[in-house]
């Protein structure tokens, strides 16, 4: 891993506003807009829509995503809002879908190809957000984006590096208009020449004139259709037409400092956060036992049951009663936190009674924004797997999500990220499938006005993700480490099934041995996660760091 002191962009402190992102050209399109007199939310709508065109392996239009942000303090007015602009199953779409495309021998249809796609929600939620929150015009706002795709940038090295892995370069080439943009000749397109995405400014520049009309109807949305027919996808134009974002409450939990708001379902993030919080409070961690055998025995014990509940209970809270009041009720959590053996891993086949094997994958993408006005607002945004469903819309210049193996696309059957699912996150017309996608805002003590943004936290990895969110939470919130060693620690995940703890490379062999002893299975990762995190916790300064296991960037104003 590359030391924040070899690359000073990513680890920045700033007094006014700051963009934190996984590509450089995005992050400063973010500040150009504070610059030039937006607001947190302005600054997010024009970073999401950047990240469309710069970092087309999980930025996009043809996905989806959560915002979760402390906004309105320039108008006096602060809000917690939550925006859930998560894709939904089309109107076609049935229960058993995959299943039967397995019978049909169509092994890959929820992950590679136009089946795989949900309808997607990044254009109408970043709109919205615009519209709710924002103060600039929306042709300021996606300006940036729109030059970036007609005049090119150069391509980055980490978008090269994954459109060369086999396996996406293998399902990209199927698709005749992937293969033209993104592997010129059959070669991926070469780092550091210029990439230009004239569909895609064509695209962008409709829904810059005509909102979410233009993408929704029109010419974008016949696009889109026309391509769902030609390779037997099942979006429809009603499907595009009814398409809504959803504003929620945020879930809202007690730290040290204060509070932290966060994604609710069709989130499992929020939940998750807070079940682990709460447990966690049972194990009393000592700042000088950070990182020790005993912090990540109770942090893996933790989030084996938070996952269990996860995947028993939760799904689209418009669909399914997701008995929140019972899974974060305290004295459940303290039953579940009572549970824990201070030194013996419990057998997950004792909470749940489903076992797998994970799969990895590099996908979504996390940004945090905050202003001069003390916003904050994290979104985390995605199109599934890298490159989503490896579909890109001919003559609209997008790739299309492959949300729908979120679902429990196979019953019993793991998905993309290992996790086996339950009948509540079942697949059904009009629904949202389960995420883990965990952006996080915490504030200060106090109420409405009072409460400042003391962080913006998230993170792309599936599941990781919310196990990594807990974790840099944890160490800014009870053992106070600075923003960078909660960024760059050891990192590890536990998600009940497979019964394993995932432990990045750098954790020591010695705490290693000891978590075997403890009955843990020990499984050694490369490396977990790609944070993007402001924190002012213990300064008045705003500190960024973009993850150094990423290729991202702090932008300031
Ligand atoms: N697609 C990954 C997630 O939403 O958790």
């Amino acid at each position: 891993m590359k030391t924040n002191a070899e690359n000073p962009e990513v680890s920045r402190t700033a007094g006014k506003g700051m963009v934190v992102a996984a590509e450089a050209e995005a992050a400063k399109v973010g500040t150009d807009l504070l610059n030039a007199g937006g607001n947190a939310i302005d600054a997010a709508v024009g970073v999401g829509f950047a990240l469309a065109v710069t970092y087309p392996a999980a930025g996009n239009l043809g996905g989806g995503g959560f915002l979760v942000g402390s906004v309105g303090r320039e108008k006096s007015q602060v809000d917690s809002v939550a925006l859930d602009f998560r894709e939904v199953a089309p109107q076609a779409a049935t229960e058993s879908m995959y299943t039967e495309a397995h019978d049909q021998g169509k092994e890959e249809a929820s992950l590679t190809g136009h089946l795989a796609a949900g309808v997607p929600g990044s254009v109408d939620g970043m709109l919205h957000a615009l519209d709710r929150w924002g103060s600039l015009p929306r042709e300021q706002v996606l300006a940036p984006a729109i030059r970036l795709a007609r005049e090119g940038f150069a391509m980055t090295e980490r978008t090269h590096r994954m459109l060369n892995s086999s396996r996406t370069r293998d399902r990209m080439l199927r698709y005749r208009a992937s293969a033209d943009l993104f592997y010129p000749e059959g070669k991926a397109f070469p780092p550091g020449k210029i990439f230009r995405q004239p569909e895609l400014a064509n695209t962008l520049e409709l829904i810059a004139r005509n909102g979410r009309a233009g993408f929704y109807e029109g010419e974008v949305a016949d696009h889109l259709v026309t391509e769902m027919k030609r390779g037997g996808g099942i979006i429809r134009p009603i499907d595009l037409k009814t398409y809504r974002c959803v504003e929620r409450e945020p879930i809202r939990f007690k730290t040290e400092s204060g509070n932290a708001i966060t994604m609710p379902p069709p989130s499992s993030g929020g939940v998750c956060l807070a079940q682990i919080s709460r447990m966690m409070e049972n194990a009393r961690i000592q700042v000088s036992e950070a990182g020790s055998p005993r912090h990540l025995h109770w942090l893996a014990e933790s989030m084996r049951r938070s996952f269990a509940d996860r995947n028993t209970w939760l799904g689209d809270p418009d669909f399914v009663d997701c008995h929140l009041e019972r899974l974060l009720d305290p004295d459940y959590l303290a039953e579940k936190a009572a549970s824990i053996h201070p030194e013996k891993a419990t057998p997950s086949t004792s909470l749940v009674t489903e076992e797998t094997s994970p799969k990895e994958s590099e996908q979504t993408t996390h940004y945090s924004v905050v202003d001069k006005h003390g916003n904050g607002v994290a979104v985390t945004t995605t199109l599934n797997g890298s490159f989503g469903s490896k579909v890109l819309v001919p003559g609209a210049g997008f790739l299309l999500n492959n949300e729908m193996d979120d679902f429990t696309a196979r019953p019993g059957v793991p998905n993309l990220f290992g996790l086996i699912q339950g009948k509540p996150n079942a697949i059904a017309p009009g629904k949202r499938p389960l995420s883990s996608m965990s952006p996080t805002v915490c504030l200060s003590d106090g109420t409405d006005n009072a409460e400042e943004v003391l962080a913006v936290l998230g993170t792309p990895g599936g599941p990781t993700i919310i196990t990594n969110v807990f974790q840099v939470l944890y160490a800014l919130d009870h053992l106070k480490l600075s923003p960078e060693l909660a960024v760059t620690m050891p990192k590890m995940h536990h998600q009940c099934f497979p019964d394993r703890l995932d432990v990045e490379k750098s954790v020591p062999q010695s705490t290693r041995d000891l978590l075997k002893v403890m009955n843990h299975t020990i499984v050694t990762r490369n490396s977990i996660g790609d944070f993007q995190l402001i924190s002012r916790m213990y300064r008045s300064k705003w500190v960024g760091i973009s993850d150094p296991r990423g290729a991202g960037s702090v932008s300031v104003q």
